[in-house]
């Protein structure tokens, strides 16, 4: 066997992380490039204290389905400081070749490692990089020179993708579908890994009352409103706090109309037969209330999600659409919609509209006039093309 280890504390594992594997064992002709997960790097900690297992899970998501690449837990298991010497030790067995794959600008600190002679002797060193680093040459002679090593050029660059920017970009609302897996995106959203402090805690005051299937679903919300808000060039922010609070007040009936009377708010005559809806308008009066939220385009959003309104913004469309297409969603025809969701955002709310007027007439509920006004108008929006097409 002829095996890559490409060490990282993959902290989040990205598509650069497996340009390079896949190209470094196309190129190389290996059968297997492993993942090493570093429990405890040395020299280096951990941005927002992501745990080992955590960014284990993570890597692993991010292999799903790619052949010859595996996450790998070797150095989490062994427990205290991770120092690859002692991980190329544990997979040494005189059969296998062992390749470790490394950036090339680190020939030329490579030295510096702990027990360099052990690594040299144990594995060959593929470095991947531009062919022009100044000095890298003269870095790889010296390893050569000084320990043997066993050094190959990888002369190619990964597409310029870094962990922290992706961290940077989670932490923004920045969205970040196009640089991490699919698998990697819903793990770090619904880990509320990277989160601004004020997410963190609106998250804690909402999770306090809310049960656990409903806050993985607001989560979601939040995730895939924010997603949406960076291919629709929304506000990324206004988007995520929507997203996370927009069932704060979703409640069993008895409990909605005690919260509308507290709220002075009067239910129409639908909403007093289903008080289940009350709670678009009764959370935009709860994330004020509650939350501080004073955004008027974050209330309105969350204000008009069960039925959408007339002249919805781009927030609101958002909004309307992340709930029925967010991560945490398995029905049939979800996959439909998060397609039409990337390219067309006004067919996505038409779409999502026309299925709960579907699910309405099922249970043998007549649409109100007003939301087939609501739909009309945005099949207007849809048809003329005025909107949201990508
Ligand atoms: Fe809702
Ligand atoms: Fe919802």
């Amino acid at each position: 066997m002829r095996i890559g280890i490409l060490g990282g504390s993959f902290n989040p594992p990205h598509n650069g992380h497996i340009y390079i594997a896949r190209e470094v064992r196309r190129r190389f002709s290996l059968d297997r490039v492993l993942f090493m997960v570093a429990g405890d790097p040395p020299h280096k900690s951990i941005a927002f204290g992501v745990d080992a297992k955590e960014r284990l899970e993570l890597t692993r998501a991010a292999l799903a389905g790619e052949e010859g690449l595996i996450a790998c837990d070797d150095e989490i298991r062994r427990g205290g400081v991770s120092y690859m010497a002692d991980t190329l030790m544990g997979l040494y067995n005189g059969v296998d070749e062992l390749h470790l794959i490394v950036g090339a600008d680190m020939l030329k600190t490579l030295h510096q490692w702990s027990r360099p002679e052990t690594i040299f002797a144990l594995a060959g060193i593929i470095a991947v990089g531009r062919p022009d680093i100044p000095g890298e040459h003269e870095a790889a002679q010296e390893l050569i020179k000084s320990y043997g090593a066993r050094i190959r050029m990888a002369d190619f660059c990964g597409p310029d993708i870094s962990s922290t920017e992706i961290r940077r970009r989670v932490n923004m609302a920045k969205g970040i579908a196009k640089l991490v897996p699919y698998g990697v995106m819903e793990r770090i959203y619904a880990g509320l890994l990277y989160q601004s402090e004020d997410i963190l805690s609106y998250e804690k005051r909402l999770a306090e009352y809310t049960k656990p299937k409903r806050l993985a679903h607001s989560i979601g919300t939040m995730g895939y409103a924010v997603e949406l808000a960076a291919i629709w060039g929304a506000d990324g922010k206004k988007a995520r706090i929507a997203g996370l609070l927009h069932d704060c007040a979703k409640l069993g009936d008895e409990d909605a109309l005690r919260l509308a009377k507290e709220y002075g708010y009067t239910p129409n005559a639908e909403e007093q037969r289903a008080p289940g809806l009350l709670h678009g308008p009764l959370g935009a009066i709860r994330v004020q209330r509650e939350f501080g939220i004073d955004d008027a385009d974050v209330i309105n959003a969350i204000g008009c999600h069960v039925f959408g309104r007339m002249n919805m913004t781009k927030l609101d469309k958002i909004l309307y659409v992340a709930d029925k297409a967010e991560f945490t969603r398995t029905y049939e025809g979800v996959d439909k919609l998060r397609d039409m969701a990337k390219k067309d955002l006004n067919g996505a709310v038409l779409m999502t509209m026309n299925n709960s007027i579907g699910h309405l007439l099922a249970r043998g509920i007549e649409p109100t006039d007003e939301s087939l006004m609501i739909r009309q108008a945005i099949k207007r929006e849809t048809e003329n093309n005025k909107g949201d097409i990508k």
